[in-house]
């Protein structure tokens, strides 16, 4: 008899503290107010790790992601201490792909060094903007020379696979501003680009300053001509557009964040990290100083269950993630491994949308039309259950 393999697992490490808040931003992340609280973090970490990974020795870890918050704050011996007790305790893939997020005032040339060593093998950079107007309105603290030194450093390290992140739709941006970006940012040689759109909830200074009226979002068409830009000119500069808002070159696909996409479990380590492991999505405890006091007492902190996934549910997130991919969905894969065929819960509104061609079908796979890639949500909201 044949024992399945259990699947690869992903890791995400969340470290929750910020220099500041930016004037847009609602992750879950607090302002630093004492930098000792990284060594006590990084201790807690260490503790929940070397705990959690007993559970799940049966694995091969092929991608692990230090997000936040900012994950640069942590220096390279806190880094190397994580990475250390990662490396103890979990079975690591030999070509582990390992990002950690980076805001570009946070990091100098030995930093990034360190964490070279410690095993970072990709490095995202919040950039956000190349014009220091559109860095100030968005309350960074970095300036656009602090991410061109940060990416002069990592081309000196001979450190090829990052990924720059630039947003759009900002307040009084202009077409041209955003090209303007989209240049700066292709000149700087990245192996990938995340493209957001600026998305503010009310709670944020930028969003609350919005629903005053004291600023306006650009109309609907000029966000849409910036996003068709977007795909022209990175494909014109050899990048795949590869998921809505993310370009790569050839074969440096964020293989974390694919992992996501094609619905792979992964671990949620740290204060407020969720995981989905099993159809359980759960979160930890938040905020960062309850999660610490459980992991003092040597227990692991208790996830809050956020769902647990039934076979149509699995395939309802199936197709929502998986249509974000702009190669598109293998409908015999997710049978596989939602245990129900999409097109026993879909087959009329996969007909439907296919005969409206929002949706093209070949070859056993259903993709997006690009046409409506700008405005997917308008498709894939149909897919949820
Ligand atoms: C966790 S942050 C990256 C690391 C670091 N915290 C930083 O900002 O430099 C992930 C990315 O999400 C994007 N982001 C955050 N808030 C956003 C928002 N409200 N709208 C659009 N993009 C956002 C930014 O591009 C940011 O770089
Ligand atoms: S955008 Fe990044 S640096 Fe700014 S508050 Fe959010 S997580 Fe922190």
């Amino acid at each position: 008899m044949t024992r399945d393999i259990p699947p690869a697992l992903s890791l995400y490490m969340h470290i929750p503290f910020c220099l500041q808040k930016c004037r847009y931003c609602d992750f879950l992340s607090l302002p630093l107010s004492d930098s000792n609280l990284l060594n006590d973090y990084t201790g807690a970490l260490l503790t929940e790790i070397r705990l959690k990974a007993p559970a799940f020795n049966e694995r091969t870890v092929n991608t692990i992601y230090l997000g936040g918050g900012t994950p640069s704050l942590l220096d390279g011996a806190q880094v190397n201490k994580v990475m250390q007790a990662i490396r103890d305790n979990f079975n690591l893939d030999q070509d582990v792909e390992t990002t950690l997020e980076a805001n570009p005032a946070t990091v100098n040339r030995d930093r990034l060094s360190a964490y070279r060593d410690a095993g970072v093998n990709r490095l995202s950079l919040g950039v956000q903007s190349f014009i220091d107007s559109d860095l100030a309105c968005l309350g960074r603290r970095h300036r656009v020379k602090d991410a061109l030194k940060t990416v002069e450093d990592l081309h000196q390290l001979g450190w090829s696979n990052f990924n720059l992140d630039l947003i759009y739709g900002l307040p009084g941006q202009s077409m041209d501003g955003w090209k303007y970006n989209l240049e700066a940012a292709a000149a700087l040689q990245p192996a990938h680009l995340s493209a957001y759109l600026l998305q503010l909830d009310p709670v944020t200074p930028l969003g609350r300053e919005l629903d005053q009226g004291l600023w306006r979002e650009a109309p609907d068409e000029q966000l849409a001509a910036m996003y068709q830009e977007t795909g022209r000119f990175m494909s014109e500069q050899g990048f795949i557009h590869y998921e809505l808002s993310n370009y790569c070159r050839p074969g440096l696909e964020c293989r974390h964040n694919l992992a996501y996409w094609r619905g792979r479990p992964y671990l949620g380590l740290g204060s407020g990290a969720v995981g989905c492991v099993n159809d359980r999505r759960t979160i930890n405890p938040w905020p960062p100083a309850d999660y610490m006091d459980v992991l003092k007492t040597g227990v692991l902190p208790p996830g809050r269950v956020l769902e647990v996934m039934n076979r149509r549910e699995r395939l309802s997130e199936a197709m929502i993630m998986g249509l974000r991919l702009t190669g598109g969905v293998s409908l015999e894969e997710i049978a596989g491994r939602c245990g129900m065929h999409p097109r026993d819960k879909y087959g009329p509104l996969i007909d439907e949308f296919v005969e409206r061609a929002w949706l093209i079908e070949s070859c056993g796979k259903l993709r997006l039309n690009p046409e409506l890639y700008f405005v997917s949500n308008q498709v894939l909201c149909h897919f949820i259950d």
